[in-house]
């Protein structure tokens, strides 16, 4: 069809040259450790990098397998990076989305809401499902379009060393259901009639009110929780679950489902000003678990979350997919609740929505005790912060004709560079979507340029002046602004060296001592780990800190401000999130005091 046609047009992702890749590391790890260190590491960038050496072997062996597959980086990808990854999704990998809160007067309109949602999800589905989903450009470039197709009907499965994907979006099992969860009880709700047209609002909505009419008290054994562990431990508990037949159908139709609607209980009031902080934790974990924490399926790659206080958004499983995707579905559906209702013909009556039913054996209530501890230590631990940035938003980086991003970039590295003296391995994540099964590479933001920048913007301006300053902070733009360009056309470094050590792995050859250097270990301790993510929606997307010692910043540029989400871990005595927040909207406001306090250059 239309999709597959597409996606045979787009460029397979290149392997960059090897010699360019090693000349960027370098230069890449120049702000980030000593000079000694930096000597030490070039020394073993020389012996990598000799003719005929390990690295020409392992770059060969790398042509080799783009040559054969679709994508030589998307399956190693997603094993090393999320099926392989043990840590619980739950913080360590699945972000939340935090929705402006929505003013219901009663539970009618909670209900109404989330019909109204998901009937806009079934009407994003059918772009889906009749392949009209109209393909996104970047620089005038076709995007792969695949993640679309993996968001809907999908979920991970935990597995004793590497989760798996299941997928039902398609053929004769298609689904035809979402899961609905109210007091961590279980539905299964068919969301289509008989004749193949999707339920309207007004049919949801009776539909969610027998939901909730059955399901008034909360069930005493939150079994959701199971999926917030360690994946070890839970694929150990989900084959223990699963011995049991009645266990093992509902949790297949939770798998099977299209999506997951959480009906969430009211979470404690908090003031005005931490409110949107505590829905982005709502959204990242539930609140632990005497809270809304096993009111979720946290293996479910899409799950939205309404509560019965207005709190909305959502939290997903990043296996299948990046952000944009998911927010681009999000816009889609706020657009499509602000439509006018239609009027509709007649109801006919709908079954009741199936309860999925659990038999808990006292070795299935262990696993959910266990589960519980971990999950509510975890909550503990994390600290996380909403700030809107109100003072400026997109608009004035870009009649400096400065990229937002690399402005909003440059006030992180320097937000860190005042906090702790010196600068971090920085992580931004770039699209590769220009190519076919594209994901992810690393824009390191902390450059050479960078660093020059942060070092004398606090300066007294008699040893540097102002107008030094200010061109150190467009060189720093630039040079941002370049690496991003590159990592979009695929000739980042962060994919490449890990293929280059997947596939010194995979030929059994020992792993070449650059991988084994402290200066890479350095260059992968991402203690700032940043995400762009724009929607059209007033809305952010939250993650968690990559290193028990860093943050997650994530934000969302509008026109008039920027919307900010930021995370640390509460173990780590360095770290603050409402700290760091403090330190990048002051970050924000001098930079631009800098660039409006000299007359304009006359380039
Ligand atoms: C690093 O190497 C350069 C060039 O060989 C040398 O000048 C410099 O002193 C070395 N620095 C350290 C700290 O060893
Ligand atoms: C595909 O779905 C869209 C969105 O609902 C609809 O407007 C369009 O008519 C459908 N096209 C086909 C060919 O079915
Ligand atoms: C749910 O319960 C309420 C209150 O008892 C009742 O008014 C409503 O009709 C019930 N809805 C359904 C669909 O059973
Ligand atoms: C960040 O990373 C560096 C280098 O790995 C580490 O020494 C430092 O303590 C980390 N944390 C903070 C908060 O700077």
């Amino acid at each position: 069809g239309r999709v597959l046609l597409h996606q045979e047009a787009l460029p397979s992702l290149p392997v960059p040259p090897l010699q360019q890749t090693l000349d960027r590391y370098l230069q890449a790890l120049q702000p980030i450790i000593s000079e000694e260190e930096w000597n030490h590491t070039q020394e073993l960038v020389n012996e990598f990098r000799r003719p005929g050496g390990v690295g020409e072997r392992l770059q060969k062996g790398l042509e080799r397998r783009a040559k054969k597959t679709e994508n030589w980086l998307s399956d190693w990808w997603l094993k090393t990076a999320y099926l392989e990854y043990r840590l619980p999704v739950v913080v360590h990998s699945s972000p939340g989305v935090v929705l402006p809160k929505q003013d219901f007067l009663d539970r009618q309109g909670q209900l109404r809401f989330a019909a109204k949602l998901i009937e806009g999800v079934l009407d994003f589905k059918t772009m889906i499902d009749n392949e009209t989903l109209p393909v996104e450009y970047m620089g005038g470039k076709p995007l792969c379009m695949n993640q679309y197709y993996q968001i809907l009907s999908s979920c991970r499965i935990p597995g004793p060393k590497r989760d798996s994907i299941v997928n039902y979006a398609k053929g004769k099992k298609q689904s035809r259901h979402i899961t609905v969860v109210h007091n961590f009880q279980f539905f299964e709700l068919d969301v289509y009639n008989s004749d193949g047209s999707p339920l309207t609002t007004d049919q949801l909505f009776i539909q969610l009110e027998k939901i909730w009419n059955t399901s008034l008290q909360t069930n005493k054994e939150p079994i959701g929780i199971l999926t917030t562990n360690h994946r070890n431990s839970w694929a150990k508990a989900y084959n223990n679950l699963l011995k049991d037949k009645t266990n093992k159908e509902s949790v297949r139709a939770i798998e099977k489902s299209i999506f997951t609607v959480c009906l969430d209980a009211p979470m404690p009031r908090v003031s005005e000003d931490i409110y949107k902080s505590r829905v982005a934790a709502q959204m990242l974990h539930g609140g632990g678990s005497r809270w809304n924490s096993g009111n979720r399926w946290f293996d479910k790659t899409l799950q939205f979350i309404i509560a019965e206080d207005g709190s909305c958004g959502l939290v997903y499983e990043h296996a299948p997919s990046e952000g944009p995707p998911i927010v681009t579905l999000l816009d889609h559906i706020v657009e499509y609740t602000k439509k006018p209702e239609l009027i509709r013909s007649p109801m006919i009556p709908l079954p009741m929505p199936k309860k999925l039913r659990f038999n808990i054996t006292p070795e299935i209530k262990t696993d959910i005790e266990k589960a519980k501890q971990n999950l509510n230590i975890m909550v503990q631990d994390l600290d996380v912060k909403v700030m809107v940035f109100h003072q400026f938003g997109k608009n004035f980086p870009k009649s400096e004709k400065i990229s937002p991003d690399a402005f909003i970039q440059q006030a992180l590295q320097l937000a860190y560079y005042r906090m702790y003296g010196h600068a971090c391995a920085t992580y931004e994540s770039a699209s590769l979507r220009m190519f076919r099964l594209g994901r992810t590479d690393t824009i390191r933001s902390t450059s050479v340029d960078s660093l020059k920048f942060v070092q004398a913007m606090d300066k007294p301006d008699k040893s540097v002046r102002i107008s030094k300053k200010r061109n150190l902070l467009r060189r720093a733009t630039q040079a941002h602004r370049e690496y991003a360009d590159m990592a979009i056309r695929g000739n980042a470094i962060d994919r490449h060296l890990l293929g280059l050590k997947l596939q010194a792995i995979e030929d059994l050859v020992s792993i070449p001592e650059l991988f084994m250097d402290t200066a890479y270990a350095v260059a992968m301790h991402f203690n700032l780990s940043t995400s762009q993510v724009p929607a059209k929606t007033d809305c952010v997307m939250c993650f968690g800190p990559v290193v028990p010692d860093g943050y997650g910043v994530c934000y969302n540029p509008m026109a008039e401000h920027i919307n900010f989400a930021i995370s640390a871990f509460n173990s780590c005595a360095e770290t603050n999130a409402a700290r760091m927040a403090h330190y990048l909207e002051k970050a924000l406001l001098d930079m631009r005091m800098l660039l409006q306090s000299t007359p304009k250059s006359k380039l």
